[in-house]
């Protein structure tokens, strides 16, 4: 099963509309995929899922990391590294089952120019040490704001080419 993680909870977040953006063109190419967004954290998660416990509202979320092989995270940058929350996320899911001998791809965002490049090395470091497989074709989108369109869909030629080539690369994957 393929799973999206859209990894930011911001309200109205350009990430979000990007990560359904992804899911249409898998689902074009034949590759059904969920979504979870981040937004659908327990507002608890802090005090109710970190350091062996876990709350009713957290398990279907658990549930659908488990029954993931394949993750596709799509990351905004956030003071020049990936957002917190998705660290909490990680951080709350069950170890070392959640991620481990798994595949994932990892796609970067930002409204400045360089397309969360730092924030996907580092969110790649902690790939790692879960030993969770990470696809080599790793995508930066920079200045997101003139990368879709009012139905959110990407339209600059490059772009679209090089998110089709790896989706293309983690279906297969
Ligand atoms: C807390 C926070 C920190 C941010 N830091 C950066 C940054 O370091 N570099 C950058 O280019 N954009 C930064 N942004 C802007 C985001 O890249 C921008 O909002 C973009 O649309 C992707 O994030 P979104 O999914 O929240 O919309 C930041 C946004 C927030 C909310």
């Amino acid at each position: 099963m393929i799973t999206i993680i859209s990894g930011t909870n911001r309200p109205g977040s350009s990430t979000l509309k990007l990560a359904k953006y992804y899911q249409k063109q898998l689902q074009q190419k034949g590759g059904e995929a969920g979504l979870l967004s981040l937004s659908q954290l327990p507002a608890s998660l802090i005090t109710s899922d970190l350091y062996g416990k876990r709350s009713d509202e957290f398990l279907p979320l658990q549930d659908i990391v488990t029954q993931t092989d394949k993750f596709l995270f799509l990351i905004p940058e956030y003071n020049g590294s990936f957002p917190g929350v998705l660290k909490v996320f990680i951080d709350a899911c069950s170890f070392p089952e959640s991620f481990y001998e798994k595949k994932a791809a990892l796609v970067g965002l930002s409204s400045g120019k360089y397309g969360n490049i730092r924030g996907i090395d580092h969110f790649t470091g902690i790939c790692n040490y879960v030993h969770l497989h990470v696809l080599p074709l790793k995508i930066h989108i920079a200045a997101i704001n003139k990368e879709l369109d009012a139905d959110g869909n990407l339209f600059n030629k490059d772009t679209v080419q090089f998110t089709n080539e790896q989706i293309d690369k983690f279906i297969a994957f």
